[in-house]
């Protein structure tokens, strides 16, 4: 069974990220998204709300399984069985990160592989902080993330409707 894993920190998953899914699972039996809750990086939104998320943005797609993950990632890699490591390219500055994150990988765990996939060009520009800045100011981000994330993002802040936007702070971890 081909296994590969497609790991990121997720806050929140876009479009992007589920258009890599899609092609990336049609490419392994088993794709396993992998979130990254590492105690040292803070993100907007805790671990476990971005699990939810990524959880309820792919409910019943098969071939997918999700997880949380702290420490290594040669580590997951390791547990898992995995044959490759799925990231996906939306420019220059990407590939240089990639390019750096495969090569100290692959020192780590030899049999390590990755593979890269270059966005689809009418979504290389969305990004997590782009989402987030968007929603902090009250803009529409429907179409950039999946509708439960969409709406898990709304909610978030409906609970704070009563502050000042520049004060909306979608912080979690
Ligand atoms: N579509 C949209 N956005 C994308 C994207 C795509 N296809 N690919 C990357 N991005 C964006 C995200 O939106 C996010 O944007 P932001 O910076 O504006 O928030 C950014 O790229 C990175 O996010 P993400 O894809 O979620 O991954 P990451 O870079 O945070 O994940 C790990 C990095 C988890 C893979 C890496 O840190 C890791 O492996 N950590 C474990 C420790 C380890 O083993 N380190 C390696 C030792 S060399």
């Amino acid at each position: 069974m081909r296994i590969f894993i497609y790991p990121g920190s997720f806050d929140p998953m876009t479009n992007g990220h589920v258009d890599i899914i899609r092609r990336a699972s049609g490419l392994c039996d088993l794709l396993i998204v992998a979130i990254l809750s590492n105690r040292h990086k803070k993100t907007a939104f805790s671990a476990d709300e971005r699990v939810e998320m990524v959880q309820a943005a792919l409910k019943n797609k098969k071939g997918l399984e999700v997880v949380r993950f702290d420490g290594l990632l040669v580590d997951l890699y390791r547990l898992k069985q995995a044959s490759a490591v799925v990231r996906g390219l939306r420019s220059e500055s990407d590939y240089r990160f990639e390019a750096e994150m495969a090569a100290a990988n692959k020192i780590l765990l030899p049999e390590y592989e990755t593979c890269l996939l270059p966005s689809r060009i009418d979504l290389s520009f969305t990004s997590s902080s782009i989402v987030r800045e968007v929603a902090a100011f009250g803009g529409n981000i429907s179409r950039m993330v999946p509708k439960p994330i969409a709406d898990f993002v709304a909610q978030r802040l409906s609970e704070k409707q009563d502050m000042p936007a520049e004060h909306i702070d979608l912080k979690g971890d």
